[in-house]
């Protein structure tokens, strides 16, 4: 899939783009039947709310989930990222955020690039989230929420919050948020936060500024999030858990555009269990 001018223009401008229905009905029900199962298991890739049993984000289903593994080379998803940064993309992080109906946290106002500079000494942003709405997205169940043309402030300052909620968040201060959205417009546009049916994508830069509310609406808010670093931008240090910051480093190859709805052999080399090796860090945490 390939980006127009104007898209590329406007990606500029926001540090978003966001299509509406790209996947169809028939993809997302074949992605969206995994979900309870991998939500069931008992490993450490699922991180449950605090308090709840509820699946907060689940981290590399593509390592042990076929459909997912699937989805992680799906050219809708890659392609857009390749064209941006002009090279071959590794998979730095693969997420499926719950938000589960009732239950689902906040995510706090932050920079997922803060994250990847601060922990994993990632060289620049040029790693992309892309987005993929399992749910019906609405203004009820914690809707991602963007403040248009802050990914232009570069990094801004942040503090690691621990407490807020079940997992650790390099988070932006209140009065840095309050004069971006004024800067973004205000009441007038200073806030977007993109809704649509299941199948609906969004790009977004790492360093643009995003948050979501709690979910306290009866409908699930399930999105997948792909993280797309440039090959030559692997991260130099491995201070997370391989399942949560990738540690190898191959070049996606996309498959062709069907890949949801045929079968293409793909690697799921932790379906058994996660590798020894990828589930802590590599240095000690600073005393
Ligand atoms: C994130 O920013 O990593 C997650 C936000 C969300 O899923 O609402
Ligand atoms: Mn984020």
């Amino acid at each position: 899939m390939k980006l127009t001018q104007a898209q590329l223009d406007a990606f500029d401008r926001d540090g978003y783009l966001f299509f509406p229905s790209l996947f169809t009905p028939e993809e997302v029900a074949r992605l969206n039947a995994e979900v309870p199962g991998i939500y069931a298991q008992k490993r450490p890739e699922n991180v449950r709310e605090r308090g709840s049993d509820a699946v907060r984000t689940n981290f590399a289903a593509h390592k042990y989930n076929d459909m997912f593994a699937r989805l992680g080379r799906h050219p809708r998803m890659v392609e857009p990222v390749e064209q941006l940064f002009g090279e071959k993309l590794y998979m730095h992080q693969f997420k499926i955020n719950g938000k589960m109906a009732f239950d689902g946290d906040v995510w706090q106002w932050h920079q997922d690039y803060g994250t990847w500079m601060n922990d994993d000494h990632m060289p620049a942003a040029r790693a992309m989230n892309v987005a993929i709405f399992l749910d019906d997205t609405n203004e009820f169940n914690g809707p991602l929420m963007f403040i248009p043309g802050s990914h232009k402030a570069g990094v801004l300052d942040a503090g690691h919050d621990t407490s807020t909620t079940s997992y650790p968040l390099w988070t932006i201060n209140k009065d840095t948020v309050s004069q971006m959205v004024e800067k973004a417009g205000g009441l007038k546009g200073g806030i977007v936060a993109p809704k649509g049916p299941p199948g609906s994508m969004i790009l977004f830069h790492g360093c643009l500024v995003h948050a979501s509310t709690s979910n306290l609406s009866p409908w699930n808010r399930v999105n997948v999030y792909l993280s797309l670093n440039a090959l030559s931008n692997h991260i130099r240090r491995f201070k997370r858990p391989g399942y949560i910051a990738h540690r190898q480093f191959d070049a996606i190859e996309c498959l062709p555009d069907d890949c949801l709805l045929k079968d293409y052999p793909v690697q799921t080399p932790w379906k058994d269990g996660t590798p020894a090796e990828e589930l802590t860090g590599l240095l000690k945490e600073a005393a």
